[in-house]
């Protein structure tokens, strides 16, 4: 489809996170006069961001430093972790924190002031900043979204899925993004934001799992808009599960409450239906070990009781515990009737955070030169093969942040004129490359990533799931183009190269887990499988 109408900007970020936020508060900051139109598939405030709960770790303790916090990151990513983006993380980690306080974001504190922290899996010391006991989440997307609202050079565009990034087909250069904006006003159906630069700062794709933490709008739109686009994209196969969110049954799909790593961090254990500690003589941090090992303990202890879920045990907490610490995590155990004071949660694993992405360097450029990108969606190599706890919305800043000022550097005055249209860039979306996916297709392809390629994998069960997927992706019925048929296009290009890449990586690592290859191959330490749309590895 032709687009409808078009805006310009100097810069187009796509997506209204931690990362795309504060990358369109820096970059409007930094340049002075640079206008940003940031896009959204939902509302402004809604994404994964506003659902973290645990916090946002970083070495401010006196106890603390950068260095500790590099090896814990290190440790955790199983022995793939880029050592430069470990080193920016944790050196800078203290300073974008300490900017986005003076942003107005109100972090827990002691009584003499100072912030307070919580550990979390990993973490060797107390590193995680944490705001309204466990909103940490809502009240940073709350004053990222009221400075952004403030910003008069930041124009919003909400209900707005990303389609395509447009290219002058003479130079190949970056030109903006096509969008399908929801609703019939000025900006609605398709629509184009011509900018010299696309910044991606779309999230994850806990979606393409049935069971997750991630809120519907995580569908993988910007890693399937890269690859696309013929950005590099690496280390697709390290999804992470989170080893608790609170069991509902074994219908439940979609977004599943979390129960914070916090809890674990304040002391609570996980046990199995006789009480029995699971964590412990696994891991020399117990019940703190990293993510992937609580996940794959719980995973392999369910296969071995024959269960689908294990329990996590609070009730040593008592009441002013729950009501200061977790107030948000009591009314969601509450809302679904449960009493953590007087039972142990009933809990499981579900998909949680892409440890890979779009490949980027330190700064956020990808490998099409134009193309940005910041936050989940990217992947700096600064999570290896496991990212440690609350390593996320750190990283989301720290990008934001440098991305920003090379930005201001590279695209500043670029801006095509709001309301041109110009013939190099306004191709929309061809339809041929992107076949829009019939929504009724989605419940298959996540019942299919789940049984597959979830937290413990096999190579027959991947080769399965590949012929499976590739079998849908041929199947063609009429399809209206509307959010739900681009969002379930970009959920098939996900789980097809996740699927891909998790049948080539024949090893056991970090969140990747092969029953059939259980252990570390010493020759695919650095190598990292490198995913293009048509599913080809190198
Ligand atoms: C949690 O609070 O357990 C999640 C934190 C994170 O994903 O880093």
């Amino acid at each position: 489809p032709d687009p409808g109408w078009s805006v310009g900007a100097d810069i187009v970020v796509v997506g209204s996170g931690i990362a795309g936020l504060s990358t369109a508060l820096e970059y409007t900051r930094r340049s002075g006069h640079g206008r940003v139109v940031l896009v959204t598939k939902d509302r402004l405030s809604h994404g994964s961001t506003a659902y973290a709960q645990g916090g946002i770790a970083a070495a401010t303790a006196p106890g603390d430093s950068p260095v500790a916090h590099m090896v814990d990151t290190h440790l955790a990513g199983a022995g793939l972790c880029d050592p430069l983006a470990v080193h920016v993380l944790a050196t800078e980690g203290a300073d974008a924190l300490r900017r986005l306080i003076g942003l107005g974001a109100e972090f827990d504190r002691s009584e003499s002031g100072e912030l307070s922290l919580t550990r979390e899996g990993g973490h060797r010391t107390d590193r995680i900043a944490h705001a309204g006991g466990d909103a940490t989440g809502a009240e940073i997307q709350r004053a990222l979204v009221d400075t952004a609202r403030a910003e008069e050079r930041i124009e919003t565009i909400e209900h707005a899925v990303a389609l395509d990034v447009l290219r002058d087909p003479a130079t190949g250069a970056v030109g903006g993004v096509t969008l399908h904006v929801m609703g019939e006003g000025e900006h609605g159906g398709v629509g184009a934001v011509h900018a010299p630069a696309v910044v991606l700062a779309s999230g994850g794709m806990g979606q393409v799992f049935s069971s997750t933490t991630n809120p519907s709008v995580s569908t993988g739109d910007g890693l399937a808009l890269a690859a696309r686009a013929g950005a590099r994209l690496r280390d697709l196969e390290f999804v992470q599960f989170h080893p608790t969110v609170l069991w509902l049954g074994p219908d439940a799909n979609g977004r599943q409450p979390l129960i914070s790593e916090a809890l674990r961090g304040e002391g609570a254990r996980l046990v199995d239906a006789g009480g029995r500690s699971i964590m412990e003589g696994v891991h020399e941090l117990g019940d703190l070990a990293p993510r992937d090992v609580v996940a794959r303990t719980i995973a392999r202890a369910m296969v071995e009781e024959g269960t689908d879920h294990v329990y996590l045990e609070t009730r040593h907490f008592g009441r002013d515990t729950w009501e200061r610490r977790f107030p948000t995590i009591l009314a969601s155990c509450r809302e679904h009737g449960i009493d953590p004071l007087e039972h142990p949660l009933p809990v499981a694993p579900a998909a949680h955070y892409g440890s890979g992405g779009v490949e980027v360097d330190v700064d956020g450029r990808t490998s099409v030169p134009g193309l940005w990108a910041v936050g989940e969606v990217s992947r700096t190599g600064v999570h290896g093969a496991n990212r440690l706890a609350s390593n996320s919305l750190l990283e989301g800043l720290v990008q934001a942040d440098r991305a920003a000022a090379r930005l201001v550097e590279e695209h500043t005055g670029g801006r095509a004129p709001a309301g041109t249209t110009s013939a190099a860039t306004d191709t929309g979306p061809d339809p041929e490359r992107l076949p829009l996916t019939d929504p009724a297709l989605v419940p298959r392809v996540r019942a299919l990533m789940s049984a597959h390629a979830g937290v413990l994998r096999t190579g027959e069960g991947l080769t399965e799931l590949v012929r499976e997927l590739d079998t849908l992706a041929h199947r063609r019925a009429p399809v209206v183009p509307d959010t739900a048929s681009w969002e379930a296009a970009n959920l098939l290009t996900v789980a097809r190269m996740v699927a891909s890449a998790a049948l080539h990586r024949t090893e056991s690592r970090g969140s990747h887990q092969r029953t059939d290859h259980p252990d570390p191959r010493p020759d695919l330490r650095s190598t990292a499988v490198i995913v293009r749309l048509e599913g080809d590895t190198t």
